[in-house]
């Protein structure tokens, strides 16, 4: 049932803050991360494990690269991402102790399955876990350990809630293993929660400003390429970007590491591109801003996402949009989801497309 909404894509952007209230509730007691919520034997499992390997597709794939992040800068174990349609057609090396993360929304997506199952068949020396959103699906089957996102029910092609809670399920394992290898101290763990906790309420706020990117949208009206930028975890969070942006409105966009630009990218620039970059105030910010300078001599139109306390400065054509403030590295990327998954919607609905349906794809991809 819609209710007041348009389509299922905007009722489940503006369902996250509940949803990621449900995804929290019991895996957090008082300031602490509960083992027992992945499974009985998590606790012995996440003490054993040596490397972690992720697979995923989509959307799905984009929330593993930024626990790639947060595992090896958390819980300090090495770890390797990969998209199941190609790790599952190659004979990668699996380490003894390997924890083989797979992440869904659906549970059912066929790469992704049959890359866990042919691991399960080559290897024994490993253990499995899922993070998905469907209790009955072929993945928590299939998984020894399963964390499930209580995102409740996505109807839109397009992944929105179903990512953020992915990130927050994915912060919770970070914390977990971290516990178990005792990288994560008290105070850390504290922290973190807090972060987690007050999400639900920064999210609304962020959702709030939505008159604000109805305005960035109209600039999309007659553009076919678009440009993400980032830096760290928020590369993870250009790349969502793009996919959210070419999924529903049809403009042709790609995501960059800002400093990888002009190793090549930035030859795509002109006055027809616009270029979108998250500006978080953290250690990378004073080299994503000379990033954006050198875009600005390319006369294209940017939008800047920042931190309030970012102070980026509007130069020509850049606009700039505070986002919130105070972020730390789990609240961050999460926080600056939302105005990317606004800014797509928005711009599907000038173009308009079929939102909740865009044209060639499925919800769940069930074939090869
Ligand atoms: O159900 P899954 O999370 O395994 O699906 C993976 C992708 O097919 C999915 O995330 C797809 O990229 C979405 N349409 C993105 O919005």
């Amino acid at each position: 049932d819609l209710g007041d909404y348009k389509h299922y894509m905007q009722k489940e952007i503006f369902e996250q803050p509940q949803a990621i209230r449900d995804t929290l509730e019991s895996r957090i007691t008082k300031d602490t991360v509960s083992l027992s919520a992945f499974g009985h034997n998590a606790e012995t499992i996440f003490t054993n494990i040596k490397h972690i390997q992720i697979i995923a597709c989509g959307t799905s794939y984009n929330a593993g690269l930024v626990a790639k992040y947060w595992l090896e800068d958390i819980a300090k174990v090495p770890t390797n991402i990969e998209v199941a349609s190609e790790y599952r057609y190659r004979n990668p090396v699996v380490l003894n102790n390997t924890l083989l993360v797979t992440i869904s929304q659906s549970g059912e997506t066929t790469d992704t399955l049959e890359a866990l199952k042919s691991v399960k068949q080559h290897h024994n020396n490993i253990h499995t876990l899922t993070i998905c959103n469907c209790a009955e699906s072929f993945l928590t089957r299939e998984s020894e350990l399963t964390l499930l996102t209580h995102a409740g029910p996505e109807i839109s092609v397009a992944s929105t809630k179903a990512f953020t809670t992915q990130l927050v399920s994915l912060a919770l394992l970070s914390v977990a293993i971290g516990k178990c290898h005792k990288q994560v101290d008290k105070k850390q763990e504290t922290a973190i929660v807090d972060g987690l906790n007050r999400l639900p309420g920064l999210i609304k706020k962020t959702l709030e400003q939505e008159s604000q990117i109805i305005e960035l949208a109209q600039s999309f009206k007659n553009k076919f390429n678009a440009i993400f930028l980032g830096r760290g975890t928020m590369h993870a969070i250009a790349m969502e970007g793009a996919l959210k942006l070419k999924e529903i409105s049809y403009i042709h966009s790609e995501a960059f590491p800002a400093g990888e630009l002009k190793h090549g990218p930035i030859a795509l620039i002109d006055q027809d591109t616009p270029v979108i970059a998250i500006a978080p105030n953290d250690q990378l910010l004073d080299k994503l801003k000379s990033n954006l300078q050198e875009v600005k001599s390319r006369g294209s139109q940017m939008i800047v996402f920042e931190d309030e306390m970012s102070n980026v400065t509007p130069m020509q054509n850049m606009t700039v949009m505070s986002i919130t403030h105070n972020l730390g590295i789990i609240t961050a990327p999460i926080i600056f989801t939302i105005p990317l998954q606004l800014l797509s919607y928005h711009v599907a609905l000038i173009k308009g497309t079929n939102v909740d349906k865009p044209r060639n794809l499925a919800k769940s991809v069930t074939v090869e």
